[in-house]
């Protein structure tokens, strides 16, 4: 699982009802659209709040519309009113259901007079799930505190009252005051020689979707890395940031060629504390990043491409609802791929192709039917179940096998036209399809049937006859592996001095999940990874060692578990820690002293596995 490994399986069905437009939002599109949003915000870092106050453009939709329905999660609402045309401001009535777990709480405002504006006036919570605050001391240079959100899927609710589905775009600005010193950035064009004078203000002139909300503050440097495109970080990391990322304006050039101008004017970095709990967040002018691809070598820069394709695929055309996040996920993979081939040689793209293929058919039997299709029944998934692995490399294989079976010129004229057909616009999967089968399928016949296209949407596992690269240095290492298992080929005698990151990932990806302590140790002896500076490979061994039992390996993975709070590289290690009573008892007291330097779904995510696998004692 890439994202959210503890949540990928959940269970959760929700409400038939609930279940018309999109699951996971309260909001009524069909009765009134929010079309733009004016926010204030003073972030108040001693209470870890932030005070808000958010105005919304309206568009009535339906004529007997009685009310005006939010997402909201956590959040104290101190009054809401309307906003007549001449600005004046009269008090509104209004409901705040009980807490949902999942969806927060439903804000209902009575509203009989269609206002064209509302606003709401109100606080968060210093537990939001879509912001963490940090400590000056929880930071690298120790100066300032910082603050973050991460609104996908659906935790924008837990910082602005709004309609917080993928199917409704808006426009925003936004005023935001902080501490002297600090720097503010959102979503939004930055400008980079904005004095630190604690009043920012912002403006987003496209309709974007709410998860695309977000917002960062505190001591942040910033270095240009090209004429539209610079990196922000705490000032002690901006020069390593923007060596690892000094490709940026090449990569932006490079998916322009291939789909068309990059929408959006520039393309910032930002990158922050180790906490952060994904690799990277494509928030609109400035991706949200994990320092943890800061391995000075440029190896995992293949994260830039990912975030920046989703200027193409996920924030110019969107998913509409999370059951359809493969049109995001999934096109974006895909489109990765075609960067790193161009930008760095089709040797490195297909590497990483083969990784996330091999480990999809390694993990998809696994899984609930329903999750194993792109396009999976809605009424059995919860906004972040979707994000399992089949999204992104189900979609991406699915992808690249219609680019090999109409060729690649007319495939790449296809996705051009396809970005500029729904540019701006939110689609579900159907829809997708609707624009696929006369500008693709028909239009080149003989080359893939409609229901070959119908069983790779809607079937479960991965049709046989999937295409998969070759690389003849994943065959080698393949070969390697084999033999040192075997015994035929002693540690330091593998020919790893020259293998890049996705090849050690590739080494340990497909070593037995239990493999021979002896064999782990000598690996260990050989090639130095207990306390490698690269997460990834890191992430990867502290697995296999723990797993089998090289207890010397425990205070290492502590510390990787207790510096980095990225889902994807930490909760594997707690997962391999509580398969045993005395793993369990070590992963508890790791997780008490990570705890406060865990975001809240890091926190979230640890403490369901931890429960579980005490449960299961
Ligand atoms: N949009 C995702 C992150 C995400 C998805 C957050 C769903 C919350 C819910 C982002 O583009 C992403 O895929 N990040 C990956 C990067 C990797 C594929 C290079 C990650 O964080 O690991
Ligand atoms: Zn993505």
């Amino acid at each position: 699982m890439r994202l959210l490994p503890a949540l990928a399986f959940g269970t959760l069905m929700l409400p038939l009802a609930a279940y018309a437009s999109d699951p996971n939002s309260y909001a009524q599109p069909d009765q009134v659209r929010v079309t733009h949003l004016d926010l204030d915000l003073k972030i108040d870092f001693p209470q870890r709040q932030l005070d808000g106050r958010a105005t919304l453009k309206l568009e009535w939709k339906n004529p007997k519309a009685q009310s005006l329905v939010l997402d909201t999660r956590d959040l104290k609402i101190a009054k809401i009113e309307a906003l007549g045309a001449d600005g004046k401001a009269t008090p509104l009535k209004y409901a705040l259901a009980p807490r949902d777990k999942q969806l927060g709480s439903k804000l209902t405002i009575a509203t009989p007079k269609h206002p064209a504006q509302v606003r709401i006036v109100y606080t968060t919570s210093p537990d939001a799930s879509g912001l963490q605050w940090l400590t000056p001391a929880q930071t690298a240079d120790k100066k300032l505190p910082f603050m973050f959100s991460q609104s996908e899927s659906i935790h924008a609710r837990s910082w602005v009252p709004l309609q917080d589905s993928p199917a409704i775009r808006f426009t925003y600005d936004a005023h935001v005051s902080a501490p002297k010193d600090v720097r503010v950035v959102m979503s939004a064009i930055n400008d980079a020689k904005h004095p630190l004078n604690g009043d920012f203000t912002f403006d987003q002139p496209h309709p974007i979707p709410s998860y695309l909300l977000a917002i960062g503050a505190g001591d942040i440097a910033v270095k240009e890395t090209g004429p539209r495109s610079a990196v922000y970080a705490e000032p002690s990391i901006v020069d390593k940031a923007a060596h690892e990322f000094e490709d940026t304006e090449k990569l932006i050039a490079t998916t322009e060629q291939l789909y068309g101008p990059y929408a959006w004017g520039r393309y910032d970095i930002l990158v922050l504390p180790p906490s952060f709990p994904y690799g990277g967040m494509e928030n609109p002018n400035m991706t949200f990043a994990t320092p943890t691809v800061l391995v000075g070598d440029k190896s995992l820069v293949s994260l830039v491409s990912h975030e920046l394709a989703h200027s193409w695929s996920g924030n110019l055309v969107t998913s509409a609802a999370w059951r359809d996040i493969w049109l995001n996920e999934g096109f974006t993979t895909y489109v990765q791929g075609r960067i790193t081939e161009a930008v760095y040689g089709k040797s490195l793209a297909d590497e990483e192709a083969l990784l996330s293929a091999r480990a999809l058919q390694k993990s998809i039997g696994a899984m609930p039917v329903n999750s194993q299709k792109l396009a999976p029944d809605p009424r059995g998934v919860g906004a972040d179940d979707s994000l399992s692995d089949v999204a992104y490399d189900k979609g991406s294989w699915f992808l690249r096998t219609l680019e090999l079976r109409f060729g690649r010129e007319d495939f790449d004229a296809y996705l051009k036209g396809y970005f500029a057909h729904f540019a701006w616009h939110s689609i579900s999967t159907e829809q997708m399809l609707d624009y696929m089968k006369p500008n693709l399928i028909e239009k080149y016949p003989g080359k893939m049937s409609w229901d070959e296209v119908k069983v790779w949407v809607y079937g479960e596992g991965i049709p046989k006859d999937a295409p998969l690269p070759d690389s003849p240095r994943f065959n080698t290492i393949d070969q390697e592996r084999t033999d040192f298992l075997a015994g035929k080929l002693d540690a330091d005698k593998l020919d790893a001095k020259g293998w890049n990151t996705q090849e050690w990932m590739y080494f340990l990806d497909r070593l037995p999940d239990v493999a021979p302590l002896d064999k782990l140790q000598q690996l260990d002896a050989a090639w130095h990874l207990t306390g490698t500076p690269n997460a990834e490979i890191g992430m990867r061994w502290y697995s296999h060692a723990i797993a089998g039992g090289d207890k010397a390996v425990w205070t290492a993975a502590a510390e990787h578990m207790t510096r980095i709070g990225r889902l994807y590289l930490t909760v594997p290690l707690y997962k391999a820690f509580v398969k045993t009573p005395d793993g369990l008892a070590y992963a508890e007291q790791v997780y008490a002293k990570a705890k406060a330097g865990y975001h809240p779904l890091t926190q979230q995510v640890v403490e369901e596995l931890i429960d579980k696998a005490k449960k299961a004692k």
